[in-house]
């Protein structure tokens, strides 16, 4: 077949992968859950994120997503978010996100996977677990249309990550892969960096990176916060240009 020239508004764009943690949303007043004074400090994981917990106490779990909710109609994007939106002029990009805030698409990026789930919805406890979006308080008798409990659209621990397998397809197409704000210690979500094709670029933004240089991995260390090493990766990508 001859060679089909693209035209410039047709050219075929860099696919970038970003994998962010609760770190990327930090500077936006959100806590995170294992740095001093985590969300992990004052709460027992099991007890607010679990089946288990949930079963056994309701309303403590219920109190805790209502406070976490709260919290986040307070919270606005910051440059971080913002300067991601920015690299879709000249990548096609993904974010597969930890996160539960919806910080990412309030600042406008159009492809956000949630790993995690999202804190601004609810799904019902029967089938056919139908979702909600819901920015109020949740309590015990809020039901859905079929007369079942809701239940925070979270995925808790011990729990399936229905999303991994296409987190893992999309991160195997990268071109590049950033990083931000994630301590890599739950999984699966910190084995994704893994599904990057050998020698792709990382880039990881976070003032204590979770990785070493590591004999094999392609690996930047940006040393920064979010709100400011994204944005600055950023420019200097766009600078890169394609
Ligand atoms: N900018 C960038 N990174 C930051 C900032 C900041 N301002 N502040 C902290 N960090 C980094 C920390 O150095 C750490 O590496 O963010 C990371 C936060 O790690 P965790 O608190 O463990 O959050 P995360 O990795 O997202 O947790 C993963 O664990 O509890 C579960 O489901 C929950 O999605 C969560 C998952």
């Amino acid at each position: 077949m001859k060679n089909v020239s693209l035209g410039e508004s047709q050219k075929v764009k860099r696919k970038i992968t970003i994998l962010t943690g609760a770190g990327m949303s930090a500077d936006s007043g959100l806590k995170t859950f294992r740095d001093a004074d985590g969300l992990w400090e004052g709460h027992d994981v099991m007890e607010v994120a679990s089946p288990q917990g949930f079963r056994s106490n309701p309303e403590l779990v219920l109190q805790f997503y209502n406070e976490r909710r709260r919290q986040l109609l307070q919270a606005s994007p910051n440059a971080g978010h913002r300067a991601l939106v920015d690299l879709e002029k000249k990548f096609h990009t993904h974010i597969i996100t930890q996160n539960v805030d919806d910080l990412h698409e309030r600042a406008g990026s159009s492809r956000v996977l949630h790993l995690h789930g999202e804190l601004l919805k609810v799904r019902s406890t029967a089938p056919p677990f139908s979702v909600y979006h819901w920015e109020k308080d949740l309590y015990l008798g809020d039901v859905c249309e079929a007369g079942n409990q809701l239940r925070p659209h979270i995925v808790w621990f011990g729990e399936e990550v229905p999303l991994l397998p296409r987190a893992a397809s999309i991160t195997s197409e990268a071109d590049i892969l950033i990083i931000v704000g994630t301590s890599l210690q739950v999984y699966p979500a910190a084995s994704l960096l893994y599904y990057a094709e050998e020698g792709v670029p990382i880039y990881l933004v976070d003032p204590r990176p979770a990785l070493a240089p590591t004999p094999g991995l392609n690996l930047h260390l940006i040393p920064r916060k979010a709100s400011e090493g994204v944005p600055e990766l950023v420019s200097q990508l766009l600078d890169q240009g394609n």
